[in-house]
C-alpha cells in the first residue's frame, strides 16, 4: 500500500509525464510544419510517445499498489519556436526539470521507506540519464552547426541514429 506521501508525490509526477507528451507532441506539430526536417519531425513525435508510456508505467503502478492514480488536467504547451535551436534547448531544460521531480519521489519514497517506489523509481533514474545526455548531444551538435544549411541538413539525416545510438548505450 502507498503512503499518501508517496501517492502525491508520484500522482505530481504522472502530471509532468503527460505534461512532457504535450511538450514534445506541440514540438512536433510544429516541426512538421517547418520545411525539410522530417526525421526531426519523427524524432518530437518519438518522443512525446515515450512519455505518454512513462505517464501510463505510473499509472499502473499506482493502481496495483493499492492507490488512485489521478488523471490531470494539463496546460497548453508552448506552440511554435524560434528555431529548432531554441526547440532543442527547450527540451534540454525539461528533462532537467523531469531529473529533478525523479530525484524529489525518489527522496520521498526513502524517506516513507517505501523501497518497492524506489525500486521502481531506480528505471526512471535510468531513463533521465539517457534523456539528458541525448539532449545534451542534440544541443551541442546544434551548436556546431549554427546557421550552416548543409549542417541542419545532416543533423535532421542523423537525428534518428544519434538517438538510437544514445539510447542503447
Ligand atoms: Fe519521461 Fe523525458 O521524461
Amino acid at each position: 500500500m502507498l503512503s499518501e506521501r508517496v501517492q502525491n508525490a508520484l500522482n505530481a509526477q504522472i502530471k509532468i509525464e503527460a505534461q512532457s507528451s504535450q511538450v514534445y507532441l506541440a514540438m512536433a506539430s510544429w516541426s512538421e510544419i517547418q520545411p525539410g526536417i522530417d526525421n526531426v519531425t519523427a524524432f518530437f513525435y518519438k518522443h512525446s510517445e515515450e512519455e505518454r508510456q512513462h505517464m501510463l508505467k505510473l499509472i499502473h503502478f499506482v493502481n496495483e499498489r493499492g492507490g488512485f492514480a489521478q488523471i490531470p488536467e494539463l496546460a497548453q504547451p508552448q506552440l511554435t519556436f524560434p528555431s529548432i535551436k531554441h526547440a532543442f534547448a527547450s527540451l534540454l531544460k525539461h528533462e532537467e526539470y523531469v531529473s529533478g521531480s525523479i530525484n524529489k519521489c525518489v527522496d520521498i519514497a526513502l524517506e516513507e521507506k517505501d523501497y518497492a517506489t524506489h525500486n521502481f523509481l531506480q528505471w526512471y533514474v535510468a531513463e533521465q540519464i539517457e534523456e539528458e545526455a541525448l539532449a545534451r548531444t542534440m544541443n551541442d551538435k546544434l551548436e556546431l552547426i549554427g546557421d550552416d544549411k548543409s549542417g541542419m541538413y545532416m543533423f535532421d539525416r542523423d537525428i534518428l541514429t544519434i538517438s538510437a545510438s544514445v539510447e542503447n548505450m
